[in-house]
């Protein structure tokens, strides 16, 4: 897909690797329509960008409906979604809060599925789109304190590929990426100090690779990556 025009959504495009992802995305071409909660952190990412802003939650099935309307009126239709929107919740099995655990799955991964549902029709009715999931190494593997995020990611992976199944036939690409860690606010948000590191991953790896996934011809596609800092230690 050439991305010269493209019309896209990211989903928590207003920080971390959505911005990243954003701003890849803008430097060629694309009209870039960014999401999330925060109106003022999604506004100035916005113009900092020169891309469009539309506030609301993935896990709000309204703002889903509202959002993916906007982005198909102001651009006349959309052509990629980057599923990005999600964040961490940890604790043993044993501390897990029933009401952190729901939360959590409603925004990693019905929020997921609430925006992929209102746009696959339109990618359906032009035979064309490319679907990108953001996933995580911890969907690939389970690890202590993990239960809720790993398992949502997890979850991810699975209706990805249901939806890989169900869209292909269509000429609809669908991606699933799973990053390692990426030096976003995703660590602060749960507490941690972070030190950033010349060794780890950035936004703009998560964002080349995806860029790359999506500059392939449409005869192509690459259905899963995993992305890894080459030497974090
Ligand atoms: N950082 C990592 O090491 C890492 C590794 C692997 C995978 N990932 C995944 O990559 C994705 C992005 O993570 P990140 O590290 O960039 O996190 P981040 O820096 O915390 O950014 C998260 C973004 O998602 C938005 N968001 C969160 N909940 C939302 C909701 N319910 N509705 C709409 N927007 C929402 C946030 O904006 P608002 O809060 O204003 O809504 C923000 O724009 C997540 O799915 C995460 O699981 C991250």
């Amino acid at each position: 897909m050439k991305l010269q025009d493209a019309r896209a959504l990211i989903t928590g495009g207003s920080e971390g690797i959505g911005l990243g992802i954003a701003r890849a995305m803008k430097a060629r071409g694309a009209q870039v329509a960014i999401m999330g909660r925060s109106k003022e952190k999604l506004s100035k990412a916005a113009e900092d960008l020169g891309v469009l802003a539309l506030q609301g939650d993935v896990s709000r099935e309204a703002d889903v409906k509202r959002v993916v309307a906007s982005v198909v009126e102001s651009f006349g239709g959309i052509d990629i979604l980057v599923n990005n929107a999600g964040y961490g919740y940890f604790a043993p099995l044993t501390d897990l809060d029933t009401a952190e655990f729901e939360k959590l799955f409603a925004t990693n991964v019905t929020g997921a599925m609430l925006v992929a549902r209102e746009v696959a029709p339109h990618f359906i009715a032009q035979e064309r789109g490319h679907l990108i999931n953001i996933s995580s190494t911890s969907g690939l593997g389970g690890g202590r304190n993990s239960t809720a995020y790993s398992g949502s990611k997890f979850a991810l992976r699975g209706m990805t590929e249901c939806w890989r199944a169900e869209l292909r036939p269509h000429n609809v690409r669908v991606t699933l990426v799973n990053p390692s860690e990426v030096q976003t606010p995703f660590f602060s948000k749960l507490g941690h100090e972070q030190v950033l590191s010349e060794k780890k991953l950035r936004p703009s790896e998560i964002a080349d690779a995806i860029v790359g996934a999506l500059e392939i011809d449409d005869r192509g596609f690459i259905p899963e990556f995993s992305v890894f800092a080459t030497n974090p230690f």
